[in-house]
């Protein structure tokens, strides 16, 4: 018998990356191999993500454009999960009849029983119960085929922050931490098929584990430093209010932790945190990165970052700009805020237009450009540590000037740039760069989101090496 055939579009976050994962690891247990090519898939699954309008459009995009293939295959299988589906529900099957079923955020292990329901009956189903039973929804670990070198790990779902522009606690539910114990079995799983950096993933690590009585996160981040065969950790997202000193001081302590922390500012006014429930002030905020560094020297920090809040006028939003100015981020992800249906900042008045919007965030997103590239720039001529991970994105191969073969690759520093670097397959020591392993790099050319560099001879020693000085503390 031939197997069956999946196809996974994934839209959003690494939480949806991971989701997805499971997804494919839970259908294979019903014989569905993945196919990239949703023309040959005999099961098509939308992970969709709600957290701003344009996210929601493109999944009910590419869901309308599955018509025409359901009609040319009547045995195909349509299925939505995520967090349209969560938000939607049953309104999706009004809208797009030809959906065979609608999944939750809760519902994905419950996926292989409601898909094999529709295989004998041809019925169509919507489960979008929140009810977590956190034994149910632990992750399938030990089914997972792929074998990259960076993985992501899930070590809480939802969030309890209630974010006034946020569908997170609405879509993804109370914030529950998995058992320690059982992350680091996943984490051992994954470092025995390849793995060697390991991000954890939650909507808030700094609470991991505070409503269950478990370990708290920094105590969780030393023991999976000391599991052998990894090489590097991070984690993503922290909220600045709940950062600590114990996990600042992680950052000095911890030999594989990364330095490079996500600490979402969405605002440089103190008048919309507040509108946005966010529990600090930029004062706070300032202090802590302030003590980030000072613990941390070299520590990269990025962020998100909203414009056109609900009431943010022209000075709010110089403030915002004035604390880019203050940061230095070394990079940012900026978003106009986008009015979503169940988020409590729907009801604020003096909404602000989109022309407005599209304006700040360009001006917003050049000031980061320039400090970005300034940044960059001054790691021209540095040697940095990377963790090769395999071919760049854009796989560009060529010959050198003496006819050998070269493939360019990819790897990040600690500090998560992105490196790329050419491959010499014949070079004597090409052995030091295969995928998987740290490798030194002297930087030749600076970009506004990527590095280029030279490996060079010899194995990595971290010690003394320039944005690696916190290895050596
Ligand atoms: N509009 C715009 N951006 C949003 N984000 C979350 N909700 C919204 C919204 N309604 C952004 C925040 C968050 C990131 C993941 O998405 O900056 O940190
Ligand atoms: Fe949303 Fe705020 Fe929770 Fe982040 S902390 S997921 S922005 S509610």
């Amino acid at each position: 018998m031939n197997a069956k055939l999946l196809h996974i579009n994934t839209i959003g976050c690494q939480m949806n990356v991971y989701d997805s994962e499971q997804i494919a690891a839970h259908m294979a247990q019903l014989g569905y191999q993945q196919t990239s090519s949703p023309q040959a898939a005999d099961l098509i699954i939308v992970n969709t993500c709600t957290i701003r309008e344009k996210a929601e459009q493109k999944a009910y995009s590419f869901i309308g454009r599955l018509a025409r293939l359901k009609r040319k295959k009547s045995h195909l299988i349509i299925g939505i999960g995520g967090c349209v589906a969560q938000q939607e529900g049953e309104k999706i099957l009004d809208r797009l009849p030809f959906v065979d079923i609608v999944f939750g955020t809760q519902a994905i292990h419950r996926l292989p029983l409601l898909i094999r329901q529709i295989e004998k009956k041809r019925c169509q189903i919507v489960d979008i119960e929140m009810a977590a039973d956190t034994q149910a929804t632990e992750p399938i670990i030990g089914l997972h085929r792929e074998t990259s070198v960076s993985r992501f790990v899930t070590i809480m779902r939802g969030c309890d922050n209630y974010c006034s522009y946020c569908v997170v606690p609405f879509v993804r539910g109370r914030e529950t931490s998995r058992q320690p114990d059982k992350i680091i079995q996943e984490i051992r799983t994954l470092i025995d098929n390849g793995a060697k950096e390991v991000t954890l993933l939650g909507q808030n690590v700094n609470s991991y584990g505070k409503k269950e009585g478990l370990c708290s996160f920094p105590e969780l981040l030393a023991r999976i430093d000391e599991l052998e065969g990894l090489l590097r950790l991070r984690f993503t997202t922290s909220h600045p209010k709940d950062l600590k000193g114990n996990l600042i001081r992680s950052f000095k302590d911890l030999n594989k932790l990364c330095h490079h922390i996500h600490l979402p500012v969405q605002s440089g006014s103190n008048k919309i945190l507040k509108q946005m429930n966010r529990k600090y002030t930029r004062e706070l905020y300032l202090d802590k990165v302030l003590k980030l560094r000072d613990t941390c020297s070299d520590i990269a920090v990025t962020s998100d970052i909203i414009v056109g809040f609900p009431g943010e006028t022209e000075a709010d939003f110089e403030d915002t700009l004035d604390l880019i100015k203050t940061v230095e981020y070394d990079g940012l992800f900026a978003f106009q805020y986008s009015d979503r249906p169940t988020s409590p900042s729907v009801h604020l008045p003096d909404k602000v237009s989109d022309s407005q919007k599209k304006e700040r965030l360009q001006i917003l997103l050049a000031m980061q450009d320039a400090i970005t590239r300034k940044k960059n720039q001054a790691l021209v001529g540095s040697i940095q540590e990377i963790l090769a991970e395999g071919f760049s994105k854009k796989e560009i191969s060529g010959k050198s000037a003496n006819g050998r073969q070269l493939a360019q690759w990819m790897g990040r520093t600690s500090t998560n740039n992105i490196v790329n670097f050419y491959h010499d397959y014949d070079a004597p020591d090409s052995g030091q760069a295969h995928s998987g392993k740290l490798i030194n790099v002297r930087i030749e050319k600076a970009f506004s989101h990527s590095l280029w560099g030279k490996p060079l001879a010899g194995a990595s020693t971290a010690k003394g090496v320039k944005g690696v000085e916190c290895y050596a503390a």
